[in-house]
């Protein structure tokens, strides 16, 4: 039985350390086990200039604890405004990594999002000219389309067609939730990647609504039924580099998450590596977890692995953190629901 695991320091390709207060309370915990992650822009106001991500990196740099091996890597975020130059100047310069689209009213603050993709077509052939990737939030925001259907039918009329029109841009589609995502993926050529989060593999829709509305579960692109949530496991134990870890890490306040309209997002950074370490171990496939969170995610995005590494002890099951404090209030972190036999020493 394997008790002791040592894989290279892994990557988070989305996360969402918010700002003030919160990015203050949960910046710390994604600095403890990860050395890379791709920061969203959905700050309010967004993030949608070079100089708004300088500034936004430069605020994350100074609420780093003092000994971090932690390089956020930034994003803006895509408007009907955007000028393909702001993005190539910022892509030269290294201070961004992606761009993130999310349609308009898709999720959390995405009002200044894309309504009319016309608009952004010449920053998309500007992006597959250098070679920037575009991440997808991928759901229609359609009133007709089903909520557990939003993400399937982005694809046929959103995504599908995008990639099409714009020849050589690369992808990432981002938060995959469906058999039809995974499949989609797959079928993509190297321009294509998908990321999957840690809750992803572990709910389905059932967690969030059997037996009582559990808000702490509810996260957008909201989890779908137990298929599809095999589908995305078989892909993230596959080893097929396509697939690789972005945890979507969304903290919000408990107040707002415990309300009669609940905020969407699960916070899983302070307990993702511990909880993928037993999903792919119950997987049999705990020779897969260091090409998942360390290996596949950098190869797309063009940097080295890290050198440095993350070790893992099994042992009696662990007490998992419940929620972390802020001057905001407290976030309560992800309940995987089953024991967890896996520590990590950063
Ligand atoms: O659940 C989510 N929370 N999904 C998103 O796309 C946004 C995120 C957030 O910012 O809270
Ligand atoms: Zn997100």
């Amino acid at each position: 039985m394997t008790s002791k695991l040592t894989i290279r320091r892994p990557d988070d390709w989305h996360l969402h350390l918010r700002d003030g207060a919160v990015l203050n309370a949960v910046l710390p915990d994604s600095a403890a086990y990860f050395g890379r992650a791709l920061i969203m822009p959905n700050l309010i106001p967004p993030v949608v200039s070079a100089a708004d991500a300088r500034a936004y990196r430069d605020r994350i740099m100074a609420a780093l604890p003092a000994d971090a091996d932690f390089a956020p890597q930034m994003t803006l975020y895509l408007t009907e405004g955007t000028d393909p130059e702001d993005v190539a100047a910022a892509a030269a310069d290294g201070l961004i990594a992606a761009v993130k689209l999310y349609p308009a009213g898709a999720t959390t603050n995405s009002d200044s999002g894309v309504r009319d993709f016309d608009r952004v077509r010449a920053v998309l052939e500007r992006m597959a000219d250098i070679g920037l990737p575009l991440c997808v939030h991928g759901e229609v925001t359609d009133p007709d389309v089903d909520i557990f259907d939003r993400e399937a039918v982005f694809i046929d009329r959103v995504l599908d067609p995008l990639r099409r029109a714009t020849p050589g841009l690369r992808v990432v589609m981002e938060h995959i939730t469906t058999s039809d995502g995974v499949a989609y993926a797959k079928a993509g050529g190297d321009d294509l990647a998908a990321t999957i989060t840690t809750h992803h593999l572990i709910i389905n829709r059932n967690h969030i609504l059997a037996g009582g509305i559990r808000p702490h579960y509810y996260c957008l692109p909201v989890a779908k039924r137990e298929t599809h949530r095999l589908d995305l496991l078989e892909a993230a134990t596959s080893g097929n580099p396509t697939f690789f870890l972005g945890t979507d890490s969304a903290p919000h306040v408990d107040a707002l998450k415990e309300a009669a309209c609940g905020c969407a997002g699960c916070y899983t950074a302070p307990v993702t590596m511990p909880l993928l370490a037993e999903v792919f171990e119950a997987a049999g496939a705990l020779d897969q977890l260091e090409s998942f969170t360390s290996l596949h995610g950098a190869g797309f995005y063009g940097v080295p692995p890290s050198e440095a590494t993350l070790t893992f002890t099994k042992g009696a099951p662990v007490d998992l953190p419940r929620r972390v404090p802020s001057d905001a209030g407290p976030i309560t972190i992800f309940d995987p629901g089953f024991p967890v036999h896996w520590s990590v020493t950063p």
